[in-house]
């Protein structure tokens, strides 16, 4: 399942191993909320199969799907959560904690690569919104 994710494509076997040992396969029903804005977390989250919406204020910013990853703003700010993520169908999820997340970067700093690129583009856009 990992290896499929474009996030941690180039992984070695054992990188993937070890990724695995820290990682957490979760199912959950539509309308369960999976984090909460502005409530501290320290959980990501890869979608494998369903959508989610990403809500804040009330207002949807954003809908993610299958190979998108949520939860990585918290962990890397530590601040609390910058916006509600909810499933919008039964969603299949792999989840790492922060310090899980934080060995894959280590291991692999494309997946660093990676995930800055995206959370440029969501900082971006959460700027935006709020007008700054
Ligand atoms: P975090 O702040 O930990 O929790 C809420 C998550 O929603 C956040 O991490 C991002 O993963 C995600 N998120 C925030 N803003 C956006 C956005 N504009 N587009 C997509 N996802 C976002």
């Amino acid at each position: 399942m990992l290896e499929r994710a474009p996030l941690f494509q180039g992984l070695s076997r054992t990188q993937l191993r070890r990724l695995a040992g820290a990682s957490a396969f979760r199912r959950v029903r539509a309308g369960t909320e999976l984090v909460k804005e502005d409530v501290p977390g320290s959980v990501f989250y890869v979608i494998l199969t369903g959508t989610a919406k990403v809500t804040k204020g009330g207002r949807t910013l954003k809908r993610l799907g299958p190979n998108d990853f949520f939860g990585e703003m918290s962990i890397l700010t530590k601040m609390p959560r910058s916006a509600s993520v909810v499933a919008e169908t039964p969603l299949e999820c792999l989840t790492l904690s922060a310090s899980g997340l934080r060995a894959a970067m280590n291991e692999d700093p494309s997946i660093a690569v990676r995930l800055l690129g995206t959370l440029a583009e969501r900082l971006a856009t959460l700027d935006r919104r709020a007008g700054v």
